[in-house]
C-alpha cells in the first residue's frame, strides 16, 4: 500500500473516531524540507519530532543528523509507528516512540532528555484537546535550548499565527507553495509561560 493511500484511510477511520490527523496527505519532501531549514546540522544535539505519521521528516532528520545527536520521533499511530520502525529503526540517532504526545515530559525524562534543540512538529496541533496542547507547550517551554525553536508544519498559512503568539514571542511563517496542498512552516522562537 502507498503512503498516500494508508494516510488517506487513517484521515477517514481517524476522523470518525474524533482523533483528526488533520491532512489527507503524508508532506511533500520539499515541505519537510522547509520545515527543518533553520536547523544547523553541525552544532545540533538533541531534536524531537511529534507527529512522525509515514515519515516525510523523519527521512530528512535520518539524512541529516549526525549518528552522535539524539533524535526522539514520536508518533501516536500504532500503524504508522511500525512503518516507521521498519523504514527508520536501524537508523543510528533515531529513537522511534510509540506514544502520545501527552506523555512527552515522561518520554523524555525515561531518556534523560532535559535540552532539545528543536522540536518539530506535524501534529495537528490546533486540534488537540486545550488542556493536552497546554501541557505540550509547558513541557516544550521546560526543555527548549535558548536558542531553540518549535517547527510547526500548516496547511493554513498565517491562519493559526495568533495561535502560536499565545505560546510564543515570536513566530515566523515560510510558505511552501511545491507541496499540494501548498503549506508551510511556522518558526516559534521564545516559549512563553503556560499558565
Ligand atoms: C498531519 S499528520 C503529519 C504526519 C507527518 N509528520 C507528515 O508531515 O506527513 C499528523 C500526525 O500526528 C499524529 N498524531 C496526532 N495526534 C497525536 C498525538 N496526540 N500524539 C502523537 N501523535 C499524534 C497522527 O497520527 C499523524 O501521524
Amino acid at each position: 500500500m502507498s503512503d498516500q493511500t494508508l494516510f488517506l484511510g487513517k484521515f477517514i477511520t481517524q476522523l470518525f473516531r474524533g482523533n483528526p490527523i488533520a491532512s489527507i496527505a503524508p508532506s511533500s519532501r520539499w515541505l519537510a524540507r522547509t520545515t527543518v531549514r533553520n536547523i544547523d546540522w553541525n552544532s545540533v544535539n538533541t531534536l524531537v519530532e511529534l507527529g512522525a505519521g509515514t515519515g516525510p521528516i523523519t527521512r530528512v532528520l535520518a539524512e541529516r543528523a549526525r549518528p552522535d545527536c539524539r533524535v526522539v520521533v514520536l508518533e501516536r499511530d500504532p500503524d504508522f509507528a511500525r512503518l516507521l520502525r521498519e523504514r527508520f529503526g536501524s537508523v543510528r540517532p533515531l529513537d522511534i516512540v510509540a506514544g502520545d504526545v501527552r506523555d512527552l515530559a515522561r518520554i523524555l525524562s525515561e531518556r534523560g532528555i532535559e535540552r532539545v534543540d528543536h522540536v518539530i512538529s506535524g501534529l495537528p496541533t490546533p486540534s488537540l484537546p486545550r488542556e493536552v496542547r497546554d501541557e505540550m507547550f509547558r513541557v516544550v517551554s521546560r526543555v527548549l535550548a535558548p536558542e531553540g525553536t518549535f517547527n510547526q508544519i500548516t496547511e493554513l498559512a498565517f491562519v493559526y499565527w495568533p495561535l502560536y503568539r499565545r505560546y510564543f514571542e515570536r513566530v515566523e511563517f515560510v510558505f511552501e507553495p511545491r507541496n499540494l496542498p501548498p503549506s508551510g512552516a511556522y518558526f516559534c522562537h521564545g516559549p512563553k509561560e503556560v499558565g
